[in-house]
């Protein structure tokens, strides 16, 4: 299994080489970016001083994602981690959008390094799924994170007791409404991998505990619907103690927008990892149009909503996922 990609060392990093070697330095971080079940669905070309981020439209997810709006926001968390890393080597660049691909271009190399405690997050980062620690925020936190911003975008973030409820009970529908769906179990299952020596995309249903409810869904229709029900229920148990609720909300509903709202999820997930912060994404809400309306209507939310993070202290670890190798992901 392609766990090794997230061995990366930052002391590696090739000072005197050539600007190919630390592009492609950089990028063996952008690979660790999450995506919508691990799809992984990008491209990197690195030509003379640049590095152009292209969505893979063959990994994309047909059913589930069908406008590629996913897509974009995994496209957009992969382009804030190239940001962050050349941040952390000194490297100065422009990032533009350009319909459908990110540009980075880059410049000098600069003395002043940033950004180095959001960087040693990248690895250390998981998708979390559990029951999180019954223990608060402090607010001090939640308005740190709440300080991000990208273009075009705004956060509501959900720490009411009486608000966190009303998201339970949402989540409990969607869940129920999602695990129902024929079509969206089927797409899951292709992207689940059972041989753990050859996995290198994918959720791994072998890795006790994280993925134990996506082995379940396996037998969802084989079975009867009754484990529908039962991880809706699990998930609501889940969102009752979850201490923060993140929703992100773009003005516009276009690629730019679904790439900048990644760039923002991508530095809300750093930021919480180096807050000692554990975050998880709901996805069934927003990939289903009547549950992501009843939101917008109950959070009184002006604009597209394209995310919802849950954020707290962890209670378990959670193991890594698997990374394609590079190499197949260049251009
Ligand atoms: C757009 C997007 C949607 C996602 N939706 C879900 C989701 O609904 N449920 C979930 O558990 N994880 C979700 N994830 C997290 C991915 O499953 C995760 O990033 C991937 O499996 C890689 O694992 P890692 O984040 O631990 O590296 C989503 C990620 C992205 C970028």
């Amino acid at each position: 299994m392609l766990i090794e990609a997230w061995n990366v060392d930052e002391k590696e990093y090739p000072t005197r080489g050539a600007f190919e070697d630390k592009a492609k330095f950089l990028l063996r971080y952008a690979i660790l970016a999450p995506s919508g079940h691990n799809s992984q669905p990008w491209k990197f070309e690195i030509s003379k001083n640049k590095i152009i981020v292209r969505p893979d439209y063959n990994r994309g997810r047909s059913v589930v994602d069908s406008e590629h709006r996913e897509l974009f926001i995994s496209l957009g968390a992969v382009s804030k981690i190239i940001a962050i890393a050349a941040d952390r080597f000194g490297m100065s660049y422009r990032r533009k959008v350009i319909k459908d691909r990110v540009e980075f271009i880059f410049g000098e190399e600069k003395t002043v390094k940033k950004n180095l405690e959001l960087f040693k997050a990248i690895t250390k980062r998981r998708t979390y799924r559990e029951r999180y620690k019954k223990k608060k925020i402090p607010l001090r936190l939640v308005a740190k994170i709440k300080k991000i911003t990208s273009k075009g975008q705004s956060m509501v973030a959900v720490n009411d007791p009486d608000l966190i409820k009303v998201m339970a009970d949402l989540i409990e529908r969607a869940d129920c409404v999602w695990y129902k769906s024929r079509s969206l179990i089927r797409e899951l299952e292709e992207w689940m991998r059972d041989d753990l020596e050859l996995t290198k995309d994918g959720l791994p249903t072998g890795m006790i505990n994280m993925y134990k409810i996506a082995a379940e869904t396996k037998y969802l229709f084989s079975k009867d619907s009754r484990v529908a029900k039962e991880k809706a229920e699990r998930d609501r148990v889940i969102a009752k103690n979850t201490p923060l609720f993140l929703i992100i909300v773009s003005n516009d509903n276009d690629i730019h927008s679904w790439i900048e709202a990644g760039e923002m999820y991508g530095e809300i997930i750093l930021t919480a990892q180096k807050l000692g912060l554990a975050s998880g994404v709901l996805g069934s809400i927003t990939e289903l149009t009547g549950m992501k309306n009843k939101m917008t209507k109950l959070f009184s939310i002006e604009g597209h909503v394209q995310l919802v993070l849950s954020v707290g202290y962890a209670r378990v670890k959670v193991p890594a996922t698997p990374r394609r190798p590079l190499e197949e992901m260049l251009a």
